[in-house]
């Protein structure tokens, strides 16, 4: 049966920096690909808010998805460039370490329940579903799907690299969830297809990496996390965590998102990404919290503090997230980045 699908753009094209680190890089990067000195570079703040750093890790880690038009391949494993994101993933996970407090080992507490305590007493936000379904207006919407669309695009895939990692119980159930976010292999069911759906009936270009160029860098800081458990194999443990977080608490927020959207005239196929999460991500929480991550706990009892650490991560940064779009809402302004700070290169 032929589906009908537009032609869409599956690379992006380099942003425009936000700092000397970026603007390094991407000029590295536009360049064939050689030999270079990584810069000396600090964070001016805290590293999950730092634009130069979030940006200069999303391009790091976009050469081993889809990539840049205008960058070789090449660069993808190019020593220099791998130096260079090292530096910058230890500044990250440092980032990470002190906004995150690493959970106990969950000693004889089943997987399965120290995954639900932690997320039953980690701090909810302040309230974004709530108001997206209640309050929010048209505009505000539609940010919040941008912001999303940054990992919604390419959903599923930086877990994805974790199958390779596994074995058993752990790889099968981990197989099977993404088998359901990846459509069932249907085009027209895939998640990220969904999502697009989602983002052309609110009159968003659904194009690839779209929306990167006003996204600050907390909203970088969550694909980021992701990819940088996704990429290295001693973090699969916290990657499964990660996973788990995010599906076991994704069911209620979906179905109070969809109502929002509908709330605002979303229609059934804006509204069918949400939907298809409410039944889908029961089922996958089960999953996901009970064999996927039981099953890894069991088989690698030495990373299940790992995986509380990967969950704990997820959870904090949604709520870092959440609180970013609440207070800039608050103020009245947009939570996207602003024109005036794109053209300064900030
Ligand atoms: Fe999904
Ligand atoms: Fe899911």
């Amino acid at each position: 049966m032929a589906q009908v699908f537009d032609e869409w753009e599956s690379t992006m094209k380099l942003p425009t920096p936000r700092g000397p680190l970026t603007a390094f890089l991407f000029e590295e990067l536009a360049s064939p690909p050689r030999r270079f000195d990584p810069p000396s570079f600090s964070p001016q703040g805290p590293a999950l808010y730092d634009e130069d750093l979030q940006l200069a890790l999303f391009a790091c880690y976009e050469l081993h998805y889809r990539g840049f038009e205008e960058v070789d391949d090449e660069w993808e494993w190019n020593p220099s460039l791998l130096a260079l994101r090292q530096d910058l993933e230890h500044l990250f996970e440092e980032g990470l370490r002190r906004t995150v407090p690493r959970p106990s080992p969950p000693g004889g507490t089943p997987m399965r329940r120290a995954l639900a305590d932690l997320v039953a007493t980690t701090d909810g936000g302040p309230g974004l579903a709530a108001f997206l379904a209640r309050k929010a207006d048209l505009e505000q919407f539609r940010e919040f799907v941008a912001h999303r669309s940054i990992y919604h695009l390419k959903e599923a895939d930086p877990h994805t690299w974790a199958i390779p990692r596994l074995h058993g119980a752990a790889k099968a159930a981990l197989v099977e969830i993404q088998t359901d976010e990846y459509g069932g292999g249907r085009l027209d069911r895939m998640h990220s297809e969904l999502f697009r759906a989602t983002m052309r009936a609110l009159d968003l270009d659904d194009s690839y990496g779209a929306h990167l160029e006003r996204v600050p860098a907390i909203t970088l800081a969550i694909g980021n996390t992701m990819s940088l458990f996704g990429l290295h194999r001693r973090h699969r443990g916290a990657l499964l965590g990660h996973l788990a977080a995010f599906e076991m608490t994704s069911s209620l927020p979906n179905l109070t998102y969809a109502r929002g959207l509908r709330r605002l005239g979303g229609d059934a196929v804006a509204c069918r990404f949400y939907d298809e999460h409410v039944q889908a991500d029961a089922v996958h929480e089960q999953i996901a919290a009970h064999d996927m991550c039981g099953g890894f706990a069991d088989a690698e009892p030495g990373l299940a503090q790992d995986v509380l650490y990967g969950a704990a991560c997820g959870l904090t940064l949604d709520r870092l997230f959440a609180e970013h779009l609440m207070d800039r809402w608050r103020l009245g302004v947009t939570s996207l980045r602003q024109a005036d700070l794109m053209a300064a290169g900030r």
